[in-house]
């Protein structure tokens, strides 16, 4: 089978082509990735040299050169997983996130239709179903809640969302959506909360937590992520949406708290900044149709999933620090210098 991923120079998408390359020696993997600042070639220096891989810097928005590889590489399957992902910078700019996120879904789609692709998986966002109130935690995201996003990035997802519903009624596009928790992991870029604290607390920094830290996030071992979607792209019902999460709700200040314990740093470290616009304030995910149609279930714990992550950050300071000494400084103090 030859898989197109995109988005593959970034977090999950690069945890994806570890993922498919360990688990289908023969499979072919073609990774597509513009290389923003979120695209990172380091992060698959293991890979690059492998005669299953192939990777093609190029802008899924970018419609003449997307035809062209598709003409050239003639994927069975297509994941798009590139994206403008950071709620905080579609607050700051809104602008790429649509051209990304909608309009390059849109490409990628024109493509798979001419090129009979015989599936194509959109990565969505549990983000596209707003939030929950923190007095309900009865209170779950199913495929049937409502759209109902808050940021200009969820609403650039939601609205792929619907083009790839619309490809497959109208064209009979074969497709599927998956909207997942939050994930954490290995590769994660220091801008999302956790490696941006483990980060910020190895460098004996100030952790700046939102608001009052009380707002809930569900968090999901990245290769947990992995394993559901490949499970869909082989098994999932075509023009299906499954959602994907663990039943692992935590605090913000909790993680935070988590990592500090962890790496032995003091709370004292801990700042309580101006919120985030629009901030989401609970997700929650009810996992159940894809247990129950596909038998997804993760297999990595809160607790050992965040040791293994803190772990990962420690034994490859390189990676990360490579990262924070660059043009993120711009951001990070534009971001947070007023806060
Ligand atoms: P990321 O920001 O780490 O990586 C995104 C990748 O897409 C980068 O490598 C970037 O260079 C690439 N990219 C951006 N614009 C592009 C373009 N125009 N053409 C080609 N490549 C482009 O993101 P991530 O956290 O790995 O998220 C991957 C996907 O999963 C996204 O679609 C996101 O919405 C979704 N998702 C993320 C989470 C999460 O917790 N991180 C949870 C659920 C869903
Ligand atoms: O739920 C899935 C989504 O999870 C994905 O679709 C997004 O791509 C991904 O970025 C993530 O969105 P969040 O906004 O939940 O993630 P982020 O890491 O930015 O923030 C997590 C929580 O932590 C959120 O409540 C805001 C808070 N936060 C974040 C940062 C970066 C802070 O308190 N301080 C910070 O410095």
């Amino acid at each position: 089978m030859k898989w197109l991923v995109t988005g593959g120079a970034g977090f999950i998408g690069s945890n994806f082509v570890f993922y498919l390359m360990d688990q289908y020696p023969e499979d072919q993997i073609v990774c597509v990735d513009s290389l923003t600042y979120a695209g990172n070639l380091e992060t698959l220096e293991s890979v690059m040299e492998d005669p299953r891989f192939s990777f093609a810097k190029v802008d899924i928005a970018d419609r003449k050169a997307i035809y062209a590889l598709f003409e050239q590489e003639k994927p069975d399957v297509v994941v798009n997983f590139a994206a403008e992902t950071h709620v905080d910078r579609s607050v700051m700019d809104p602008g790429v996130f649509l051209r990304t996120n909608v309009l390059g879904t849109g490409v990628l789609m024109d493509a798979s239709r001419q090129y009979g692709v015989k599936r194509y998986h959109q990565v969505s966002t549990d983000e596209v179903y707003g939030d929950l109130p923190l007095d309900r935690p009865d209170l779950f995201f199913t495929e049937e809640t409502p759209i109902h996003t808050s940021s200009p990035y969820s609403a650039s997802k939601a609205s792929a969302d619907l083009l790839v519903q619309a490809y497959h009624r109208t064209f009979g596009l074969p497709v599927s959506i998956s909207r997942c928790s939050n994930n954490y992991g290995p590769y994660q870029f220091p801008e999302k909360l956790i490696p941006l604290m483990i980060a910020n607390a190895l460098n004996d920094k100030p952790l700046p937590v939102y608001g009052t830290g009380e707002n809930v996030r569900d968090w999901l071992y990245v290769t947990d992520h992995c394993a559901a979607i490949d499970l869909i792209v082989r098994k999932g019902k075509e023009g299906s949406v499954y959602n994907i999460g663990g039943h692992n709700e935590r605090t913000n200040l909790e993680v935070v708290k988590t990592i500090l314990h962890t790496l032995d740093k003091p709370e004292s470290l801990i700042h309580f900044v101006t919120d985030r616009p629009g901030h989401d304030r609970r997700y929650a995910i009810d996992p159940a149709k894809i247990h129950r149609e596909l038998g997804w279930l993760p297999t990595t714990a809160f607790d050992e999933g965040m040791k293994k992550t803190i772990r990962w950050y420690l034994d490859n300071r390189a990676w990360w620090e490579h990262i924070i000494s660059g043009d993120y400084q711009n951001y990070y103090s534009k971001m947070y210098g007023n806060r």
